[in-house]
């Protein structure tokens, strides 16, 4: 791959939500993540929620016996979590907050705040090797505080940004593409490596594509559900089209 490619790490969540709403073994995201990384994924993305409401245990070993491509770790910042990533020391982790009640992941970590915590948190897993990533909103004051902790990557939560486009708001869809673009560029400047995700369809995954900083993107909801019409391969195959003819 050249060396300024823009990396897709499809996040396999959502073919579990599917399973997990019979409780039954199919269909079985360990091997939609297999057919991913076929279709010409570079990375798989799963988070294990504290609530187990789609990934469960038993997929992260399965992930990690099966892929050749890096495995994501999504994982808030729990002692439970902690171990469990220790234990598998999947290629990269990525810091998530986490609300029990939220549909889904709602906003970027509180890395301010929680610094000498969160320093003192992912030393253990940098030490065995996972990349930590932290996702976070474009914010500078959380992305000065997730370089001081000590994090390698960042993750632009692009949620937002996408739900203004879908809405038709797009003056404010603009001022968040504009923040993001600016915080790709200021992370990039700390020597950060900069990933964002989160909501990205079709429509509206060029402009965050075309963002020279950006080396991966993270989609899943958008992905699996296009799966239903298209099939998963094409629906990955299109996404890296996209993002390819995107690239500046
Ligand atoms: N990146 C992160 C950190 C996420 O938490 C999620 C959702 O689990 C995604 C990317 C993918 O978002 P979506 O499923 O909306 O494409």
């Amino acid at each position: 791959m050249a060396q300024n490619a823009l990396r897709l790490g499809v996040n396999i969540d959502h073919v579990a939500t599917v399973r997990n709403a019979r409780g039954g073994a199919y269909p079985d995201p360990v091997r939609a993540a297999v057919l991913a990384q076929e279709a010409g994924a570079d990375g798989i993305t799963a988070h294990l929620r504290e609530d187990r409401r789609h990934i469960v245990d038993a997929d992260i070993e399965g992930l990690m016996n099966a892929l050749t491509v890096p495995l994501n770790f999504e994982m808030a910042a729990t002692e439970e979590m902690q171990k469990i990533a220790l234990r598998h020391k999947p290629h990269a982790v990525c810091i998530v907050p986490e609300k029990r009640e939220e549909r889904t992941t709602e906003g970027g970590l509180e890395v301010a705040r929680e610094e000498n915590k969160l320093a003192h948190y992912i030393a253990p897993l940098r030490d065995a090797g996972c990349r930590v990533s932290i996702f976070i909103a474009a914010d500078q004051r959380q992305i000065e505080a997730a370089n001081r902790i000590g994090a390698e990557v960042i993750e632009l939560h692009t949620g937002a940004y996408c739900d203004f486009h879908a809405e038709g708001r797009f003056e404010e869809r603009d001022r968040e593409f504009e923040a993001l673009r600016e915080m790709a560029t200021f992370a990039h400047s700390l020597g950060l490596e900069v990933h964002a995700g989160h909501g990205l369809t079709f429509d509206c995954v060029q402009p965050i594509a075309g963002l020279p900083e950006v080396k991966e993107l993270n989609i899943g909801h958008f992905l699996i559900g296009e799966a239903i019409f298209s099939g998963l391969t094409p629906a990955i195959q299109e996404m890296r089209r996209l993002m390819d003819a995107a690239r500046p």
